[in-house]
């Protein structure tokens, strides 16, 4: 495989998003499959942006369970119920939450304790069902905004197609 994670680092965020659709879809051109898929987008996103914890929570019981799925980071907590911490309520709501300090979200799960901010954004599969969240993490305050929601809703969208 030719392919290999490119450094976005310090590449304006909607150029990062599009350059990562690119490679993801390169990566994953005719498969077809959910853990591969998932596993792939969090490696290619944790180690191009550079953040804490990168990865998803399936939907394991529908409107009740979510438990940890591919990701990459720190070791992150097992199952998180629906309208609990910033997963939880991302999955109950089915919304983007962008969330700029933890400290001040009130029922934020602490997986890893230099978690600043995150932003977890719903995964919708092909018959409009949550089949899962994705959840960012990263050491800085206010690291996500809009152009993250929409950079990651767009590269989730492959699990609805
Ligand atoms: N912070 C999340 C929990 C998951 S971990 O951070 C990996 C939350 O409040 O839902």
């Amino acid at each position: 495989m030719a392919e290999t994670i490119p450094d976005l680092r310090n590449v304006p965020k909607a150029r990062a998003y599009a350059e990562l659709q690119g490679h993801l879809d390169a990566i994953l051109n005719g498969v077809d499959d959910e853990v591969a898929s998932m596993a792939t987008l969090a490696a290619l996103l944790h180690h191009s942006f550079g953040h804490l914890w990168t990865g998803f929570y399936r939907v394991v019981e529908p409107g009740q369970l979510l438990r940890v799925g591919p990701y990459q980071g720190s070791l992150g907590c097992l199952d998180i119920t629906f309208g609990r911490g910033v997963c939880g309520t991302a999955a109950a709501e089915r919304k983007t939450l962008i969330v700029p300090d933890v400290e001040k979200y009130v029922g934020h799960i602490t997986c890893d304790a230099r978690a600043r901010s995150e932003i977890v954004v719903p995964v919708l599969g092909r018959q409009g069902d949550l089949v899962a969240v994705l959840d960012v993490d990263s050491d800085r305050l206010n690291a996500f905004d809009a152009e993250d929601a929409h950079g990651l809703e767009q590269l989730v969208s492959r699990f609805a197609q």
